[in-house]
């Protein structure tokens, strides 16, 4: 009897918690924001690198790119209809206006960053051919697709 109730009890707890977190809803805003923030610190890292601030490393690019190209692969999945505005968006409305060019922008990124992730550079020069290009993709949505602030 006892323990019954303990069961139910601990059912109870469980079921509240599953529930909770079911019903915290995810802020997309957040969320491609912090992926962006991902990119700009991986992007500062490649830069320490190329400069020369910082020794090459193969491992520390692999793990650079891997994050860059997991970013790229998620970030668009973060723009839903409702997302226009608020929570210091610097989203422009032309993600929205021009949903074409915009999603033609994220594939390029994925496909940029995907093929300098398999590329594996395992030399400074490697890791530049590869992971220069990937920028020129961060430089032209900006342009297009984010609100200077
Ligand atoms: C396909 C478009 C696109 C690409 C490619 C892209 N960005 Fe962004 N980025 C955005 C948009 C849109 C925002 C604004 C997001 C918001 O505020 O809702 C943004 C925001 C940012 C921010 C500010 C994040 C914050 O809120 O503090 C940084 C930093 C950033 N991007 C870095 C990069 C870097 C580095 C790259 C390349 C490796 C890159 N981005 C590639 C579209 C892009």
């Amino acid at each position: 009897m006892k323990r019954g109730m303990l069961l139910a009890m601990g059912l109870a707890v469980a079921g509240s918690l599953t529930m909770a977190a079911v019903a915290q809803p995810v802020d997309p805003i957040a969320v491609r924001q912090a992926l962006m923030k991902q990119n700009g610190k991986d992007t500062k890292a490649a830069f320490g690198m190329i400069k020369g601030d910082v020794p090459f490393d193969a491992g520390a690019a692999a793990a650079i790119l891997a994050s860059v190209s997991s970013a790229a692969a998620k970030f668009g999945t973060y723009f839903p209809a409702n997302s226009q505005t608020g929570g210091d968006t610097e989203a422009a409305p032309a993600i929205w206006t021009k949903p074409d060019a915009f999603k033609a922008a994220l594939i390029k990124f994925q496909t940029d960053s995907a093929a300098a992730r398999d590329a594996k550079p395992a030399t400074l020069d490697a890791f530049k051919a590869a992971f220069l290009p990937v920028t020129q993709n961060c430089k032209s949505c900006h342009e297009a697709f984010k609100i200077q602030k």
